[in-house]
């Protein structure tokens, strides 16, 4: 899990090259996402990337090559070949080594070979740091691209702060060491450069598409300059090992942009008509990069995903899972009270309809938790669910009254009665309203602990209580922009 801790608070970026279709068949849109966040850590003033198309290379700044030989920039520039320039710093915990990685990766698609139609020069913007280590990366990247001969064309450069901030400045990378974390902050692109030295196109993020990378170098070669794309931008920032998490001031800095295609109504859509899921699915896979589908039947996330060519994320199917809920609510847990290991999580409510606690429930069973379902009889956790977390040694206690667990529950995650799955109304109104949670209760409860709810709330939580430190939920709605967002990002990243 806490690869995805990592990468959820690694990710910001200003806009999301993509289209996401966001279809939500048979129902309404969903809840309006939070406002997005705006504003720049002070932390991170001045990291970034402010594009230079056309600036000049200071092609007489010199450094030492991995073999500690002094060298001009210009001495790559000599053969009438574009260049890959990456700024990096070779003790990078995180970032740099993926800018690295999927450097690798597209030109290993590439038939374009390093010291053949194109250089790389990779430069450390740390100072301190030497051509050893610069020989030891080249070493283990020349061997994880597997053509030894591109040892040639793939230069690691390291030194002195004049030299390297002359190149940092002119294409316009801004990074800044941190004190406290002993850490660069910086963001993740590749810059492409034609043969006379000047910045030619900014590609960003960590994974490099390979046909934009080989356009990219043509249009270079023939001294073109790009316009520009769009960025991602991630900032490699505020990863705090002794917590193992990023802090939350770097998702402040997360804007979502990209394109959405959403359909709500399917009235007017070729569903009403009679289309099957999997041609739906079919359908608008054309129209977008990643389809996030809200479905009324169970199981039918998995038919589309069966069906598609593009990415799926299930926002609910029916009564059956929601797991981009269950990734924010673990987020949420992580944030208010630091692990989740150790705690002990009481869900109260629909259990039986609630998809948010099916699938909270199997992501909590693979840490050491215990769970308390709270609820009506005839809204338990689906017994399949339980028998399996019994299986995998998950604790679990079920009941009707809070009262029992109260005491001894970390997290209290309530639920609505989902009206809307009855079918038979005097059962539901046999059994709404049948918890509220209220300031006195909540006196019963500990002092740090957890107030969750996936919303809407529909009276079982009543508003007085939103006062209350402990009231966790709006502040879980936000975390479930940046979870999502980073979601996407992983996704698209990997489409
Ligand atoms: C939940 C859902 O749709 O399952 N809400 C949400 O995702 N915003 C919970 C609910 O509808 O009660």
């Amino acid at each position: 899990m806490r690869s995805f801790n990592i990468i959820c608070a690694l990710i910001a970026r200003r806009t999301l090259a993509a289209t996401v279709a966001i279809a939500a068949f048979a129902f309404t849109a969903p809840a309006s996402q939070a406002q997005l966040a705006t504003g720049i850590p002070d932390d991170l003033e001045g990291v970034g990337i402010t594009e230079h198309v056309g600036a000049k290379l200071p092609l007489d700044a010199s450094f030492r090559d991995e073999d500690g030989k002094m060298v001009t920039l210009g001495d790559y520039f000599t053969e009438e070949k574009p260049a890959i320039l990456t700024l990096v710093y070779f003790d990078c915990p995180m970032l740099c080594s993926l800018v690295i990685n999927g450097t690798v990766d597209a030109i290993k698609t590439l038939k374009y070979t390093p010291g053949s139609e194109f250089e790389i020069i990779t430069l450390s913007f740390d100072p301190t740091e030497t051509p050893t280590l610069a020989k030891l990366k080249k070493q283990s990247y020349i061997k994880e691209y597997g053509r030894p001969e591109a040892a040639a064309g793939w230069h690691f450069l390291t030194g002195d702060e004049t030299n390297i901030k002359r190149v940092t400045e002119t294409v316009g990378f801004g990074y800044k060491w941190n004190e406290k974390m002993q850490q660069y902050a910086h963001s993740a692109a590749i810059m492409i450069i034609t043969p006379d030295g000047t910045v030619s196109q900014y590609l960003y993020g960590i994974a490099y598409e390979p046909q934009t990378l080989r356009l990219s170098l043509l249009a270079a070669s023939q001294g073109k300059l790009g316009t520009p794309l769009e960025k991602i931008l991630m900032y490699c920032f505020h990863f705090d090992s002794s917590e193992g998490k990023y802090t939350p001031s770097a998702l402040g800095i997360m804007r979502l942009g990209g394109s959405v295609i959403q359909i709500n109504e399917v009235r007017y859509s070729s569903v009403a008509k009679g289309e099957s899921l999997p041609d739906t699915v079919r359908t608008l896979e054309c129209y977008a990069d990643i389809i996030v589908l809200r479905h009324p039947e169970v199981g039918s996330a998995a038919v589309a995903a069966e069906h598609a060519r593009k990415p799926i994320i299930n926002a609910g199917d029916g009564t059956g899972e929601h797991p981009t809920q269950a990734l924010l609510d673990i987020f949420t847990i992580r944030e208010e009270l630091g692990a989740i290991d150790g705690l002990t999580v009481t869900m109260l409510g629909d259990l039986r309809y609630g998809r948010t606690v099916h699938s909270l429930a199997r992501l909590l069973g693979r840490y050491d938790v215990r769970l308390n379902y709270v609820s009506p009889e005839i809204l338990r956790m689906p017994a399949e669910l339980v028998a399996q977390l019994k299986e995998q040694g998950v604790q679990q206690t079920e009941c009707d009254s809070l009262e029992p667990v109260m005491a001894a529950t970390d997290v209290l995650y309530v639920t609505r009665i989902q009206k809307e799955r009855f079918t038979d109304l005097d059962e539901y109104e046999s059994v709404k309203g049948a918890y509220v949670i209220t300031p006195e209760i909540m006196q019963g409860f500990r002092p740090r602990m957890a107030l969750m709810h996936p919303l809407p709330r529909v009276g079982e939580i009543a508003p007085e209580v939103d006062s209350d430190p402990r009231a966790a939920y709006f502040r879980q709605m936000e975390y479930g922009l940046y979870v999502r967002m980073a979601l996407l990002a992983m996704v698209l990243g990997k489409a």
